[in-house]
């Protein structure tokens, strides 16, 4: 067992299965003895579940991309110095419900050219990534549905509707190819139980 902290991201679309197998995959790892902190994104910290109740409640284009840029990132700050960091520094597995990845495809995709403006911001003000990323891929359809089906007021995304998660998915499949050596893809159209085990197979090889 490596004696270091590691930071986890998991990725996907709406309703993909990321909580649902974050809370598979924390409790293996404290079964064999890991300290884990399961965390989110935008929120984590107290300034940044702040943040999000501005970013996920009310109108579809209450905000601008880019304006949606700087409140994610600065969400994402508070997180990192508050949280993740602490956490990391002290030898912790932290789990993270989505990171960087998702700015630069929900952001960055939205309006041509923007994913450079999230690059520089998180080379500037974040320059973490994760250890390992679980993209977990899905249809949308099935995603949303899924979603959907929370029936939550955190649905300012989710009503962009099923196109932009169609072009999620694609961008988040060709991100998988440029960070080739960090982000895991699996497939989130099996049973629960057969995907936390593809999750934990893979997780094993890094950290057993
Ligand atoms: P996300 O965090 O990616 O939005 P959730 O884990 O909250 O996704 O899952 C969304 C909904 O789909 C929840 O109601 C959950 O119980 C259900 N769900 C999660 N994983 C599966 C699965 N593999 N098969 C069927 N339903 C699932
Ligand atoms: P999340 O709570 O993970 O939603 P879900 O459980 O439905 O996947 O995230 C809320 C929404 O925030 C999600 O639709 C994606 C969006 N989001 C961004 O647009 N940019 C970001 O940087 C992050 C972290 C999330």
């Amino acid at each position: 067992m490596k004696n270091k902290g590691y930071f986890i991201s998991f990725e996907g679309i709406d309703g993909s299965g990321k909580s649902t197998q974050i809370q598979k995959l924390a409790g293996f790892l404290k079964s064999v003895g890991f300290e884990v902190i399961v965390t989110r994104e935008p929120g984590g910290s107290v300034g940044g579940e702040e943040i999000r109740k501005l970013l996920l409640q009310g109108e579809v284009d209450r905000w601008s991309a880019e304006a949606e840029i700087l409140l994610f990132t600065a969400a994402r700050r508070d997180h990192l110095e508050k949280i993740i960091l602490p956490a990391i520094d002290d030898g912790k597995i932290v789990i993270c419900d989505r990171f960087t990845d998702s700015t630069r495809m929900y952001q960055g995709m939205r309006v041509p050219n923007l994913r450079n403006l999230v690059d520089t911001l998180n080379e500037k003000v974040i320059n973490l990534d994760p250890d390992l990323t679980i993209l977990i891929d899905i249809d949308p359809e099935i995603g949303l549905k899924r979603a959907k089906s929370r029936k939550t007021v955190e649905e300012r995304f989710e009503d962009f509707g099923v196109d932009l998660q169609l072009k999620m998915r694609k961008g988040f499949i060709e991100l998988a190819k440029e960070f080739g050596n960090r982000i895991e893809v699996v497939n989130g159209q099996q049973s629960v139980d057969k995907l936390a085990q593809d999750i934990c197979s893979l997780v094993k090889v890094k950290l057993l």
